[in-house]
């Protein structure tokens, strides 16, 4: 079975290289040559745990192949999956342009019935745009060329996104005929001895699905984020009540840590367009957008734990651990440490940080505006704070000695709870959490 992917972010790139590995010929295309010339050398554009080994695999074996010409493939191909990124616009509804160009591209080419499948996160409704799209360039051809499009969203996590793809919960598809659901039956057989289910449905629904998983997940974290803040007036301790709700089988214990907030390339960008789909349609998501003000507001939960510790922050010294919204990856979009390092520029502060793979991405971003360690003790010296923004195992288990020696001050701010308060005490540290 042959098959292309539009699209070489984490998402196509991803998904190309596991359907190659379960043996389907797969086309990876990207309009950017240098990201296409890169992956054709081996260079992978993005940090996740076992994709380089699986890349140069299935390249080396002859099953992965990449271009920046889609239709060079059509001819050949049963399926186009689109991966294409849906940037949200200033009003938080996402910008089609990209996917939309996938379907003329589509339509201007196709010569036998092929699947357009559409991965890329879409706004409710965009099937029907895209088919449109398809029939307008075919109707120019004066052809009549049979197609389909399908929709197939993407539920891997960033850092786990090889074994979600390969042993997933579940895969959800969008389909009009059994034609397609033949196909798409087909080219996902290699996964089911995995034992996961493949959930059929129409397409409105399946494109619903991934906004209605996404929020439902960012909801979870809101909560939990609301929760630890009275915990704290009320003097409780958040952890408790997450161990003591989430042994209810009915809520699970998943997904529901208190921290400094979520970031990332996929709750904040879903969050904003389900509350737009909602105006568009004349419906208010009340809760959705209750999610999306607590996490705002606990985005800059660290700065104002540093600054009701510290006081005035003019002249201080800030060690940061972690910059990435999460940790084992490099992405930093949406990161709260984004917006702790802005606050704590503003307040006259300088920031020291240290991040196992984000340091480039963070230079990039933020230049020279503050000062990358070399590792986690060099964060710390001189510091007056230490704020430990992303969870990295090697974050776990510091010395306390070599801080205490190092440091100016001997205060903690932990913005995503993994220390033990008890201990921190006994090493003579002034130590913040969220939540308790
Ligand atoms: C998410 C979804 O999990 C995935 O199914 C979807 O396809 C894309 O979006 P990802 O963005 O890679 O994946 O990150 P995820 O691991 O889900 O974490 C998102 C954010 O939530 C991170 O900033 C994380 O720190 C935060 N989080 C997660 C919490 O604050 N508390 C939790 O309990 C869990």
């Amino acid at each position: 079975m042959k098959i292309a992917i539009v699209g070489t972010g984490y998402v196509g790139l991803v998904s190309g290289a596991c359907f190659a590995e379960v043996g389907i010929d797969v086309t990876c295309v990207d309009i950017d040559k240098r990201k296409i010339d890169n992956l054709i050398n081996g260079t992978i554009p993005i940090y996740e745990p076992g994709l380089d080994d699986l890349v140069s695999r299935n390249v080396k074996e002859g099953r992965l192949h990449f271009t920046t010409d889609l239709k060079e493939c059509l001819d050949e191909v049963e399926v186009v999956f689109s991966a294409v990124g849906t940037p949200p616009d200033e009003d938080g509804s996402a910008d089609l342009k990209y996917v939309l160009d996938v379907a003329r591209t589509f339509g201007r080419n196709i010569n036998k019935y092929t699947i357009l499948v559409t991965k890329s996160t879409v706004p409710v409704g965009t099937s029907a745009k895209i088919k449109a799209e398809i029939n307008r360039e075919l109707a120019e051809r004066g052809m009549s060329v049979p197609f389909e499009v399908a929709s197939n969203p993407e539920f891997l996590k960033e850092g786990a996104a090889i074994k979600d793809f390969m042993s997933p919960d579940r895969v959800v598809i969008g389909i009009e005929s059994d034609r397609a659901r033949k196909v798409m039956e087909r080219l996902y057989r290699p996964f089911l001895l995995n034992n996961f289910r493949v959930i059929f449905m129409d397409i409105a629904s399946a494109e619903m699905t991934k906004y209605a998983a996404n929020s439902m997940l960012a909801t979870r974290i809101s909560f939990m984020n609301d929760i630890a803040n009275l915990c704290e007036l009320v003097g409780a301790d958040v952890n408790m009540v997450r161990k003591g709700i989430g042994t209810d089988v009915r809520i699970g214990n998943k997904f529901l840590y208190a921290g400094c907030g979520y970031g990332g390339s996929c709750f904040p960008k879903d969050v904003k367009a389900l509350i737009h789909t909602g105006k568009e349609h004349g419906y208010k998501m009340r809760i959705i957008e209750a999610v999306e003000e607590v996490n705002e507001l606990q985005k800059s939960i660290v700065f104002r734990k540093l600054k009701d510790a510290l006081g005035d922050l003019k002249g201080r010294r800030i060690g940061m651990w972690g910059l990435a919204f999460k940790p084992e990856t490099d992405d930093m979009r949406e990161a709260p440490a984004l917006v702790v390092i802005e606050k704590l520029l503003e307040a006259g502060a300088t920031v020291v940080a240290y991040d196992p793979v984000a340091v480039p991405e963070a230079r990039r971003r933020l230049g020279d505006r503050i000062e990358y360690a070399l590792d986690m003790y060099d964060t710390a010296v001189d510091a007056d704070a230490i704020a430990l923004m992303t969870e990295w195992k090697q974050f776990r288990v510091p010395s306390w000695n070599v801080l205490h020696k190092v440091m100016r001050g001997n205060i903690i701010v932990d913005g995503r709870n993994i220390y033990d308060p008890a201990e921190l005490a006994e090493e003579g540290f002034e130590y913040h959490c969220i939540g308790k």
